[in-house]
């Protein structure tokens, strides 16, 4: 159960007639075809459909990465396509966590500075900075992989340090493309542990895009995406 101010931080998110394409004219490839569907806050939505169907596309979105062109997005009291360049900047490093599927770490930084470089673009002062970006990398089980940098790492190590990053910051909406794909059993039930944690302690409302039966069986909610449509009998359906 939530708690109500859990849920009065989390944030609702709604789709309306979302159209998405890559390229223009001759040469635009349609990717999404027209998605409506809401998200309730603080619900875990598993994102799923086969390779190509457009959930990587769909995630840019929300998150604010990618430009919209046709339909309109709200995340909260907020309509994305109503903030300018710097306020959807200053947007996403406020309420936005995202876990990339290349989990985009700088090389030339450790661990702890690749997750202390996300608290200082959140405004963290320095102390503050280092003793959270160690706390979150104990809860994905690297403290002693912290002064390590990337190219020392595994991929899945590298993909719990993106973990770590997205989640330092305390996001009210968590954007995560596969983020147990590269993991082992173990350390995948770890980092859904800490992603249940975020949800059910802050309230944050997370949508993972997952090929792993076992990952979505732990969501509230599983949307379907086929050839940029979603299956209708699945929207919403709780897991
Ligand atoms: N930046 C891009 N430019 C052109 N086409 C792209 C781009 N990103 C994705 N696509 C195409 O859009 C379609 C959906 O891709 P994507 O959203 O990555 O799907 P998924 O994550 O479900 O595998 C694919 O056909 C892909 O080739
Ligand atoms: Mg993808």
């Amino acid at each position: 159960m939530l708690g109500s101010d859990a849920v009065a931080r989390g944030v609702a998110v709604s789709v309306r007639g979302l159209q998405h394409e890559y390229g223009r004219g001759r040469h635009a490839v349609p990717v999404l075809r027209g998605l409506d569907f809401d998200i309730e806050a603080g619900s875990h939505v598993a994102l799923q459909g086969p390779s190509g169907a457009g959930k990587s596309t769909l995630l840019s979105l929300l998150g604010g990465l990618e430009p919209i062109r046709e339909g309109e997005i709200w995340i909260g009291e907020t309509r994305l396509r109503g903030l300018r360049r710097g306020e959807l900047a200053e947007y996403r490093s406020r309420v936005i966590g995202f876990v990339f599927q290349h989990f985009g770490l700088l090389d030339v930084l450790t661990a702890r500075e690749n997750v202390m470089l996300a608290l200082s673009l959140a405004g963290i002062p320095l102390q503050q900075r280092m003793r959270r970006a160690d706390e979150i990398l104990d809860d994905v089980g690297l403290t002693d992989r912290a002064g390590h940098r990337p190219q020392q790492l595994s991929g899945g190590e590298q993909q719990r340090v993106a973990i770590a990053r997205a989640l330092s910051s305390r996001p009210h909406l968590l954007l995560a493309d596969e983020p147990t794909g590269n993991l082992d059993e173990e350390s995948a039930e770890r980092v859904l542990d800490v992603l249940e944690r975020l949800r059910v302690d802050n309230g944050c409302t997370l949508v993972v895009v997952t090929h792993n039966p076992m990952v979505a069986a732990r969501a509230t909610h599983r949307l379907h995406l086929r050839e940029g449509r979603l299956a209708p009998e699945l929207v919403g359906e709780p897991a």
